[in-house]
């Protein structure tokens, strides 16, 4: 038996941002399980490993009750049905996003009628930050403090401080 209180928040958290942050708060109202799942994306090349990543949501997330982090590959919609949830959460940020997540939502509904796409209006405070911006900026020596956690944060500064080094 599906259980629909239980979302399954999937991405890449290239890092995990206070966007990210903010949408899981939110639905952790809503839902009574959280599933924070990071896919397995062979062809991109993610800034930070999968470990980095993983332990950057774990220390953002500490504290948090009902919530767990995992990993996927494969089809999104055939990872909900193993972990037995009905629902696929996403954040909605400016409209940019929005061409992209429909079509996501209409395929996922195409190999699943079962599964649900819901989506949460982003807090207009991160309205146009992304992980890619970000690493943008961060890149450069831009100051991101406020946009992500202070571990991210900080991993952010050794990474690029680590790049200009090498
Ligand atoms: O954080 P992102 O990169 O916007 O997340 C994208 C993600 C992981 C949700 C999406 O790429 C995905 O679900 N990939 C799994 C493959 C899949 O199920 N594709 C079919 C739906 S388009």
């Amino acid at each position: 038996m599906s259980n629909s209180t239980l979302a399954i928040y999937p991405g890449t958290f290239d890092p995990i941002t206070n966007g990210h942050l903010s949408i899981i708060k939110r639905a952790l109202k809503i839902f009574d399980r959280l599933i924070i799942a990071i896919l397995i994306n062979p062809q991109k090349i993610p800034l930070f490993t999968l470990e980095e990543r993983i332990e950057m949501i774990h220390a953002s997330i500490k504290g948090m009750q009902n919530i767990e982090v995992d990993t996927f590959d494969g089809l999104l919609v055939e990872y909900a049905v193993r972990k037995n949830a009905n629902v696929i959460l996403r954040g909605l940020r400016a409209m940019s996003d929005f061409e992209y997540e429909f079509q996501m939502a209409l395929m996922n509904r195409k190999l699943n009628r079962e599964v649900q796409s819901i989506f949460l209006m982003t807090d207009y405070k991160w309205f146009y930050t992304s992980s890619t911006i970000i690493k943008e900026a961060a890149r450069f020596g831009g100051d991101v403090s406020g946009l992500v956690p202070e571990i991210v944060n900080k991993k952010l500064k050794e990474k690029f401080t680590l790049s200009k080094n090498a």
